[in-house]
């Protein structure tokens, strides 16, 4: 395998989500759901990595490996506790935050929603009800007017089809509801909101870069599967892409393949290795996630907002990213508009319903003391992010 480098300016950042790092977010649908006993929550976040006092040492960590960008999220219960009612502290915190990426160099890219929602938009009816579009484009509106001149990039949406399909479709997450009709419902109403955010972005910070973040697979057919592969993609993806249209970028959030054959989908392949989430270990379904959006949403930037692997061996990690990393390269030869990688994710953390078992980070958290332990791979990639270049 040749050296191959990247181009520069390139962003080379990592992720986390709020509800997934900062601890003692009480006053959203999550939290609720956690402890919920007849929720398929292993365990409760309570304190996850206290990144809500912790951050500064997390961003200092972050510039030293040479790393040049952080995503985070605003946690829209923090900043709007009740309907209406905002919190000048939050603001004020993400704020912080913001300038804390400046001042080392790290550009901020900040997502508005990553999953959780205040309880008081849940008890209206959450994501079904189209009002949470308009809730939703006001809290933007709000936020984007105190953080406008600080950010770097700007994610209206995080994984909407996500919410959308495991929250309405599979039940899994809250609000726990099986119902197909549902779950497109919930669809139109996040796609109405990524409109209203990306206006209301617009208007405070016309020049942020601002787009949405799609969960995407490498959805493969066989044996006859392209009606059913066409059909579950089309709610899962298109319908997002397609929104997405004249956006500033798209960014794509990809973890493994999901193969279909004509009676539904499949499980894992006989012999392919799989990752603690149960995902097949496939790097190479994020050069095919890239190659696939402008063919939806026509020519548009992309960022690779989220890629990486839960796996307790960091030399796995090392592998996945390697790989993924050489899809990346083959997508910009061939003239595709890639714009940067950030890795999932900056710590281990809480992994949603899942709890704290899987270990996604190119940092360690010792769930006691808190403190951080950056794996082989957090240099390794760090490296890779300082010098433009992927070692043979
Ligand atoms: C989400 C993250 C999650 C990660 C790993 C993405 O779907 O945006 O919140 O932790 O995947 O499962």
């Amino acid at each position: 395998m040749a050296t191959v480098t990247f181009p520069r300016p390139f962003v080379w950042g990592t992720a986390t989500a709020a509800h997934q790092v900062e601890g003692g977010n009480w006053n959203n649908d999550w939290w609720a759901w956690e402890h919920d006993p007849t929720s398929p929550c292993q365990e409760p976040s309570g304190d996850a990595c206290d990144a809500w006092h912790r951050w500064p040492a997390d961003l200092d960590l972050l510039a030293q490996l040479g790393f040049n960008a952080y995503r985070f999220s605003l946690e829209w219960s923090r900043i709007e506790p009740e309907d209406g009612e905002f919190s000048h502290a939050s603001l004020e915190h993400y704020r912080g935050m913001c300038l804390g990426c400046r001042e080392r160099g790290l550009e901020p890219i900040v997502t508005f929603h990553h999953f959780t929602t205040p309880r008081w938009v849940a008890a209206r009816g959450g994501w079904e009800d189209p009002a949470t579009a308009d809730r939703f484009g006001r809290f933007c509106a709000r936020a984007a007017r105190h953080l406008g001149d600080v950010l770097g990039r700007a994610c209206t949406l995080n994984e909407p089809n996500i919410v959308a399909t495991m929250g309405y479709l599979y039940g899994l997450f809250p609000p726990g509801v099986r119902d197909f009709d549902r779950r497109r419902r919930v669809n139109d109403v996040f796609i109405a909101g990524h409109r209203r955010a990306v206006g209301a972005i617009k208007a405070a910070a016309p020049a942020v870069p601002t787009g949405l973040t799609l969960a995407m697979s490498d959805y493969q057919a066989v044996d006859g599967g392209e009606a059913m592969r066409d059909a579950y993609r089309r709610d899962m993806e298109d319908v997002f892409l397609e929104a997405a249209r004249g956006d500033d970028y798209v960014g794509v959030q990809c973890y493994s393949r999901t193969r279909f054959g004509a009676d539904g989908m499949l499980g894992p392949e006989d012999g392919v290795r799989l990752t603690q989430m149960g995902y097949e270990f496939w790097p190479e379904a994020l050069a095919a996630t890239i190659r696939r959006v402008p063919e939806v949403a026509g020519p548009v930037p992309m960022l690779v907002t989220e890629n990486g692997i839960g796996t307790d061996d960091d030399a796995e990690r090392i592998e996945y990213v390697t790989r993924a990393l050489r899809g990346v390269r083959a997508c910009l030869d061939d003239g595709l508009d890639v714009r940067g990688y950030v890795y999932w994710s900056l710590l281990d953390n809480f992994e949603w319903i899942f709890g704290y078992r899987p270990t996604f980070g190119l940092v360690a958290v010792d769930r006691t003391t808190q403190v951080r332990t950056p794996k082989p791979s957090a240099r390794w990639l760090g490296e890779i992010a300082r010098t433009g270049t992927l070692r043979d």
